[in-house]
């Protein structure tokens, strides 16, 4: 067995590696697998809260498709909540969606015409459905300024 001394160091190393790495943190929070793990949803982790109930779409645009389609494909320029501070905001001169005085005077209708279209910089979104359309018109009023 003159492998074994070997081995042993390799597993010594990776573990202390992988601890320095942060695992110290993550052993603290390891909790008991439960059942009720399993029956999550998809897409969810336990303990997550669903932004909306499941099977409610009928009622407007499901959120987390919303957000998603916010940071795949607005973030970017827009930022987070939409004030034009995405890595590439100031590069493309991406207006602060959240602006009150902006918000008071663009209907709905208006933002959705932008974002199917596009306009100068700002990309056409028309491959978009109209219910992320509207889901993201609605995400971007959430993040009025006050
Ligand atoms: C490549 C950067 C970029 C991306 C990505 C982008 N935008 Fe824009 N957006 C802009 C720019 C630049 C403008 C200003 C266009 C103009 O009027 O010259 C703009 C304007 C807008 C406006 C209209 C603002 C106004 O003054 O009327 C809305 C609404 C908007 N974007 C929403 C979105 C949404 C929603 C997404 C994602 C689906 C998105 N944008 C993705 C750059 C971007």
């Amino acid at each position: 067995m003159a492998m074994r001394p070997f081995v042993l160091t390799t597993l010594l190393l990776g573990s202390s590696l992988a601890f320095a790495a942060g695992c110290d943190r993550s052993s603290r929070d390891v909790r008991e697998w439960k059942p009720t793990d399993h029956e999550q949803p998809l897409g969810q982790q336990p303990g997550q809260v669903a932004a909306r109930p499941r099977g409610s779409a009928q009622e407007g645009p499901d959120q987390s498709l919303v957000e998603l389609a916010w940071q795949r494909n607005c973030a970017s320029c827009h930022g987070q909540r939409g004030k034009g501070d995405g890595p590439q905001g100031p590069m493309m001169r991406a207006p602060d969606l959240t602006r009150a005085d902006w918000q008071a005077q663009v209907t709905d209708d208006q933002m959705a015409d932008v974002i199917r279209k596009g306009r100068n910089r700002m990309p056409p979104f028309g491959n978009l459905p109209d219910q992320v359309i509207t889901g993201l018109v609605g995400r971007i009023r959430a993040n009025r300024s006050p």
